[in-house]
């Protein structure tokens, strides 16, 4: 089965001083997170959509949802984790308990907070999901990427054209990946924030779908002021 989980599990410490997590401050009068999972809604692929919120913000996203009159019983919210993949694995163990999980199984997970993903991102990512261990969705990387170690001085310039931006979705097979993080020390748990590097240090091939340069992650008050004029600017045209 293909399921989606949509991480919403953040607290948005770098956008500042704001009444709720980004993941619900609205753009155009909708909250990002609504934009988002409409954005899945459109695909039918999915068995379910699980979001998992903060626990004391799952009250808020089902209200929001009855608002928005999405009371289909193919989404469900939950509580995420204290870090990202914890938050995906709190999905993972959900779907375990609800389904049971079979070795075909895939997960699409992607940031509550990239509102602009399109229908093709998501359906490449289920379509090579379905034939790869783990899918990531990049960008190649615009300006120059500096390595430094120290804070101080350059270590090293790699070459522009073998460097991509991550973005989300990032898709995997679900027994595969809680095989793979189970076996990942505490330490290792901490440092990997990125499910597809645990992939990629563990030798297995990750699958690159291309993505959009405006699939933007809304992490700062800037971000926010970018993500209203794409709005404006989808509205207008
Ligand atoms: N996320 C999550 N569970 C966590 C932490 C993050 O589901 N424990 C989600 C966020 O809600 C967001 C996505 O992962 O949709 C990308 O993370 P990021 O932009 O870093 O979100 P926050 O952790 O909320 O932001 P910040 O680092 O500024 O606090």
């Amino acid at each position: 089965m293909i399921y989606a989980g949509i991480l919403a599990g953040g607290k948005g410490t770098r956008m500042g001083n704001v009444p709720m997590p980004k993941q619900f401050l609205t753009l155009n009068d909708k909250p990002i997170i609504v934009h988002t999972l409409e954005k899945f809604l459109l695909n039918n692929s999915f068995e379910k959509i699980i979001i998992a919120t903060p626990k004391e913000w799952i009250n808020h996203t089902n209200d929001i949802l009855k608002k928005y009159s999405i009371n289909l019983p193919v989404v469900e919210v939950i509580s995420g984790g204290t870090d990202r993949n914890s938050t995906i694995m709190n999905i993972i163990d959900y779907v375990e308990e609800e389904n049971g999980l079979n070795d075909e199984d895939i997960i699409v997970t992607h940031d509550a907070v990239r509102p602009f993903l399109t229908h093709r991102i998501i359906q490449e990512n289920i379509d090579y999901g379905l034939k790869n261990s783990a899918v990531d969705t990049v960008i190649p990387a615009i300006d120059t990427i500096v390595e430094s170690k120290d804070d101080t001085y350059i270590s090293s310039i790699p070459r522009r054209d073998y460097m991509y931006q991550g973005q989300t979705p990032q898709t995997f097979h679900i027994k595969k990946l809680k095989e793979l993080y189970d076996e990942l020390s505490i330490e290792d748990k901490e440092i990997l924030s990125d499910a597809c590097k645990i992939f990629s240090l563990s030798g297995e091939k990750v699958k690159i779908v291309q993505g959009e340069i405006f699939n933007i992650k809304v992490t700062t008050p800037y971000d926010l002021k970018v993500a209203n004029a794409i709005i404006k600017e989808s509205i207008d045209q």
